[in-house]
């Protein structure tokens, strides 16, 4: 288990993230079906990533994961447990970073140590650590204005995983990012996933993004969104960034893009 449910914490090593089951939830909105029949099995320490059409509801899932939305139907087990709120163990990556425009870099971070009362010492060496693995060891004392898109969600990632998390929720983190970027963060990501094993629940508009990263891509129909494909991904790690250098990544793709087709969102002439 993370930091968070850790009176000693330890910083060497860890068992793995933690499972999460969803059982045919749903969501509506003033009766509007924004979710339907969603299942899915995250294994502890497992990649898994959510692709699909805008609208279709991966936001709404996603925090149903985190327990800050409650289902309309269905049941949610955290470890086997049902959720009756929100999690505490878990680090969250949102699409838009939400760093705080008055403090800096580093302490955008130690916010998690404050909100957390966790032991402050030790919090400070695992954001340093952090802070060089994401390459931002010369930005810790800068504001956000005065960082670039990528450096924000650097930190962003650094905060939502300086308390150890079991499990790491990260909503479309670097849809605003430009291409070289994105590369660069995803096999950052990877490595420290590789180290951590936390469970991750990726959501990404990208076939290559979902690719570069997951054990398994789960694909969601437009809205209401339902799960409509599963593909395991069976590459070796740690992925490089031309990951058209396996040939299997076109079989997946092609797989991915066939499911888009299939819903009705791509029409191009063949
Ligand atoms: N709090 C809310 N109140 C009312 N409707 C909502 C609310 N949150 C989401 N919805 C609706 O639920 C549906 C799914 O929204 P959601 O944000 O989960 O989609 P998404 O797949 O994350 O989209 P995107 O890829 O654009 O981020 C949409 O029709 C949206 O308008
Ligand atoms: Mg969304």
């Amino acid at each position: 288990m993370g930091l968070a449910n850790k009176a000693t914490p330890n910083t060497s090593s860890r068992d793995g993230g933690i499972g999460v089951q969803m059982r045919d939830v749903g969501k509506h909105f003033d009766g509007k079906v924004a979710v339907e029949e969603f299942s899915l099995d995250l294994s502890p320490g497992e990649f898994v990533s959510v692709i699909g059409p805008s609208g279709c509801g991966k936001s709404t899932t996603m925090l149903m994961a985190a327990g800050l939305l409650s289902p309309s139907r269905g049941e949610i087990f955290i470890d086997g447990a049902p959720q009756t709120g929100p999690i505490t163990d878990v680090g969250i990556v949102f699409q838009d970073h939400l760093l705080l425009d008055f403090r800096t870099a580093f302490s955008n971070v130690m916010l998690q140590q404050q909100i957390r009362h966790l032991p402050k010492k030790e919090m400070e060496s695992r954001a340093h650590a952090l802070f060089g693995q994401l390459g931002l060891a010369h930005a810790k004392d800068r504001y956000p204005r005065q960082l670039s898109g990528g450096m924000r969600q650097r930190v962003s990632i650094a905060r939502a995983l300086v308390h150890d998390p079991s499990l790491l929720l990260m909503d479309e983190p670097f849809g605003a990012l430009d291409a070289i970027t994105r590369t660069q963060i995803r096999h950052e990501l990877e490595l420290l996933w590789l180290q951590r094993r936390m469970s991750v629940l990726f959501i990404t508009h990208s076939i290559e993004e979902a690719i570069g990263l997951s054990d398994r891509v789960l694909v969601m129909s437009p809205t209401p969104g339902r799960l409509v494909e599963e593909i395991v991904i069976d590459l070796p790690r740690p992925r490089p960034a031309h990951l058209g250098h396996y040939e299997v990544f076109n079989e997946y793709a092609g797989k991915l893009y066939g499911a888009f087709e299939r819903m009705g969102l791509y029409s191009f002439e063949k």
